[in-house]
């Protein structure tokens, strides 16, 4: 029977909680040829080439007319032996953002707080929205370290924290804390800490054997990045087997498809084509920020695929925007109570020629 409007409230549909917020906007993803992209962390370089001949395998005969193995095994087992840890330490995700949706639902529950630093991800907002909890985020200090404060209980409300999430690198900033740091924070909280490492392929350290140590550590890890993977989405989590046990109460039955688990699988397998790709990127990076600092920008050290720098003269959005209209992308970002500055992605030595020469002559535009 249809409801007359007299019966309708003027609430929205759906619930408050999503009717009031924006919902995440990605980087801009242009379909049109012809653009220098350096605005998504993508790797500028084409996947380990075991990776397209493991698609077609992957396709054969009736193959994709069967679920896929809801576990995701045959990479579990993998990734296992290439990081040394034990397959059922190992749950799998669509992109490491799904592991990173999984993760809140998972600890956050009504009246709960998720704590983030800020400036980072913006995405852990968006994941406590949808939840309804609050997002207690921590700005970090002026040299990218946490200030004291982060471990103090919530001051903002009450609200206990039982979900920590850190970016490690960080994004924008390519920073890194250290290990043994991450961990003496993970022995204060009184929740887990989940470890962001979306970008930890291209760093010094990383996070890996502190999950051993602590049942507190949670690491994500993203195939997009430094796998040149960004279009399969497939990323994992690594935690100890009581905690991934929990997590895949958690997960939808067939989160990664069997195009991406085959995918995934023999990139992670080319540990060559990671070395390879990782000291490209290095080198190209190093490259960027020299570069960078000669133009009079003030550029962090980074230790991800990407740059932040600021200038002390320019505008950040126009020159942002004067590159877009050269067809070339980056990030411009700014983060309220803190400022702006842009995001570049280390893409080929070429892309990176074209995006210097742009800036060079844009910084001569606006001088005269
Ligand atoms: C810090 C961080 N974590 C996680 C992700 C998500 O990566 P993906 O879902 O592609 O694995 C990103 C993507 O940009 C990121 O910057």
């Amino acid at each position: 029977m249809a409801i007359s409007s007299s019966q309708q409230d003027s609430r929205p549909l759906v619930r408050q909680e999503i009717a009031a917020i924006a919902g995440y906007i990605p980087g801009e993803q242009p379909q049109d040829a012809g653009w220098t992209k350096l605005n998504t962390n993508e790797n500028p370089y084409s996947p380990s080439v075991n990776v397209s001949k493991a698609i077609a395998t992957a396709c054969e005969g009736r193959s994709l007319a069967k679920y896929p193995d809801p576990f995701a095994n045959q990479f579990r087992t993998q990734a296992a032996d290439v990081l040394g840890v034990r397959p059922d330490m190992i749950l799998c995700g669509n992109g490491s953002d799904d592991l990173l949706t999984i993760l809140v639902r998972c600890y956050v529950g009504a009246g709960d707080a998720m704590r983030v630093p800020t400036p980072s991800y913006i995405l852990y907002q968006t994941l406590a929205d949808i939840q309804g909890v609050l997002c207690d985020k921590v700005a970090f200090t002026d040299k990218w370290l946490l200030p004291e404060s982060f471990t103090s209980p919530n001051t903002l409300t009450g609200e206990p924290v039982r979900l920590v999430v850190i970016p490690n690198p960080n994004s924008p900033s390519g920073t890194l804390l250290p290990p043994e740091q991450l961990l003496e924070l993970a022995e204060q909280l009184p929740c887990p800490l989940v470890v962001d490492e979306a970008y930890g392929d291209f760093s010094e350290s990383n996070c890996l054997d502190l999950v051993e140590q602590s049942d507190r550590i949670i690491v994500t890890r993203s195939m997009s990045k430094s796998y040149a993977l960004a279009g399969i989405r497939f990323g994992f989590a690594v935690a100890q087997p009581a905690v991934i046990e929990q997590l895949a109460k958690v997960k939808d039955s067939y989160n990664c498809d069997a195009i991406a688990i085959a995918a995934a699988t023999a990139a992670i397998a080319d540990q060559d084509w990671l070395m390879k790709n990782q000291s490209s990127i290095r080198a190209t990076r190093a490259r960027l920020v020299t570069q960078l600092r000669q133009f009079g920008f003030s550029v962090v050290d980074s230790q991800a695929n990407f740059v932040w720098c600021t200038h002390p003269e320019f505008s950040h959005k126009e020159i942002y925007e004067s590159l877009r209209e050269r067809s070339i992308l980056i990030r411009f970002m700014a983060y309220s109570g803190w400022g702006d500055g842009l995001r570049i992605t280390v893409g080929t030595d070429a892309e990176i020629d074209v995006l210097l020469g742009a800036i060079e002559s844009i910084m001569q535009e606006k001088k005269q």
